[in-house]
């Protein structure tokens, strides 16, 4: 059962309880979920209800302050991936933002009620702005564009354009490189 999907009878805010009766499922995943709670540690202690003993838990984030990106200026690249990471503007699923999520996935399991069994980090490369873009930089570039536009975060408009420019030169010169890392913790149930 995918956590996300478990928006029928919930406000954004809180999390609903999972429909699943106690001790009910051999394994729960749920993918960059938590960083939009309020409470994410009470999403972890429904987790653990819901699962048998022995059953385990596959949580995955991405850390929002790991995208490195290599174009021409450091301090224009330095402002916007900041501007991204804290999001000034919420998605419509958002009740809240934690770019640091990913960092903090085996700190919130080891103060929830599963045990914590592993920590992986998985990051993807793109070193073709055409596949980064279709991946995510667009979703990336759109957020920091939205905070821009309300005089929010650490870029203005113009500087989110030239910014745009920089990674079409970068790929003209054979520069262009994209990166994230997102955390994977497994944790069961005692
Ligand atoms: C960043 S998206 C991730 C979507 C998907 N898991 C993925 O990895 O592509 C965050 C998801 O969390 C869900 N979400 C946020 N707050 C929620 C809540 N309170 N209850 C249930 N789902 C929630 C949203 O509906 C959205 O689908």
């Amino acid at each position: 059962m995918r956590a996300d999907r478990c928006t029928a009878s919930s406000s954004i805010s809180s999390f609903p309880e999972l429909p699943f009766r106690g001790e009910h499922c051999d394994c729960v995943v749920s993918h960059n979920v938590l960083e939009c709670l309020v409470d994410p540690s009470a999403l972890l202690r429904d987790v653990a209800r819901v699962l048998r003993p022995g059953g385990r838990a596959v949580l995955g984030h991405t850390d929002f302050e790991s995208i490195v990106v290599a174009v021409e200026s450091r301090d224009l690249t330095r402002r916007v991936l900041q501007t991204y990471a804290d999001l000034p503007v919420l998605y419509e699923h958002m009740a809240a933002a934690d770019p640091w999520m990913g960092r903090k996935l085996a700190g919130l399991v080891r103060r929830s009620p599963l045990s914590l069994e592993s920590v992986r980090a998985f990051t993807t490369v793109h070193a073709e702005l055409s596949e980064a873009r279709s991946a995510r930089l667009d979703e990336v570039m759109t957020a920091v564009r939205r905070s821009a536009e309300r005089g929010l975060g650490s870029v203005t408009v113009s500087e989110v354009d030239e910014w745009q420019e920089q990674l079409c030169t970068a790929r003209a010169a054979g520069e262009f490189f994209f990166a994230e890392t997102a955390f994977v913790v497994v944790a069961s149930k005692p």
